[in-house]
């Protein structure tokens, strides 16, 4: 029975692997950079209620930037600070997306999701709202976390990720995140996508590789959400990936 088991599981495997590759996006030159000559910058954080997304909160924060935080239920942020303003709203409402992006400089997102068990467009979904309102109100940048294992990434978060949990828990989310890469990629902001591989709640800990020989086609790859924080705020102020899709882990 186990070897029926895996005599389709493997083929499905490969299979979902060849349909979540694509070639590494080319690097590019930005128009318009997010940087004001070194002032504060005007952040959205999207997503920010969320692991990855409080971590961007707090370190936005504490490097003088002036934060929004777009969320779909503010109690549970928790975080307070002079220079933090919450903006209450859905991304798949475009109205109340527009309305959050209107004044930014960029945007970081780190939309997710635990729906993972039928075909969705949540992250696509949203991430069309959120490109559209960046081209409305005119914000040139966008960072954006998505994830080792799809794009030039497939295989490099490990063996189990790649013929077990990607195959059997994630096919649909992974699906969705590819669908949002490419609405990335096809737009004309200048955006970063940040693949980084298994998050962990640890702390920063200031030292992560990143580029395209991260991630093993053996083992999975970790970092904290607190460095891809990290990695992310400096994404805003560097054209190193622009129109990249750097992996990062430890
Ligand atoms: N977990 C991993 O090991 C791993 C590895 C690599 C990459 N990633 C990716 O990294 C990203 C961040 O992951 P995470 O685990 O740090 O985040 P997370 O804790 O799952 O948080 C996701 C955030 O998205 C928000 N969100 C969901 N639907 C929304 C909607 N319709 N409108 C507005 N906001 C919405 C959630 O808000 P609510 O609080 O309201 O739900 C939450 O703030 C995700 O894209 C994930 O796929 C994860």
């Amino acid at each position: 029975m186990f070897r029926i088991f895996l005599l389709v599981l493997i083929p499905y495997a490969l299979v979902l692997s060849v349909l979540l590759w694509r070639r590494a996006p080319a690097r590019r030159d930005g128009k318009t950079a997010a940087r004001e000559s070194g002032n504060p910058l005007r952040v959205l954080v999207i997503g920010a209620t969320g692991g990855s997304g409080r971590q961007l909160v707090q370190q936005a924060l504490t490097l003088g930037h002036q934060v929004t935080a777009f969320v779909r239920d503010p109690a549970r942020l928790q975080i307070e600070h002079a220079n933090l303003r919450v903006a209450k709203g859905d991304v798949l409402d475009y109205t109340s997306v527009e309305s959050a992006m209107r004044g930014q400089n960029a945007v970081l997102s780190a939309l997710g999701h635990r729906r993972f068990f039928y075909p969705n467009r949540i992250q696509s979904d949203g991430m069309r709202n959120i490109l559209r309102a960046m081209k409305a109100c005119d914000v040139p940048r966008l960072v954006c976390e998505t994830a080792l294992g799809i794009g030039s990434g497939v295989g490099r978060l490990g063996l189990p990720h790649t013929f077990f949990i990607l195959p059997l828990i994630l096919p649909f989310y992974m699906w969705d995140k590819l669908r949002q890469e490419d609405l990335i990629t096809a737009s004309d902001r200048d955006w970063v996508i940040v693949r980084p591989g298994v998050l962990t709640n640890g702390a920063a800990r200031g030292s992560y590789r990143h580029g395209p020989e991260v991630g093993s086609y053996l083992w999975p790859v970790r970092i904290s959400r607190a460095d891809v924080a990290d990695f992310m705020l400096k994404q805003l102020v560097d054209d190193s990936y622009l129109g990249a899709a750097p992996r990062l882990g430890w």
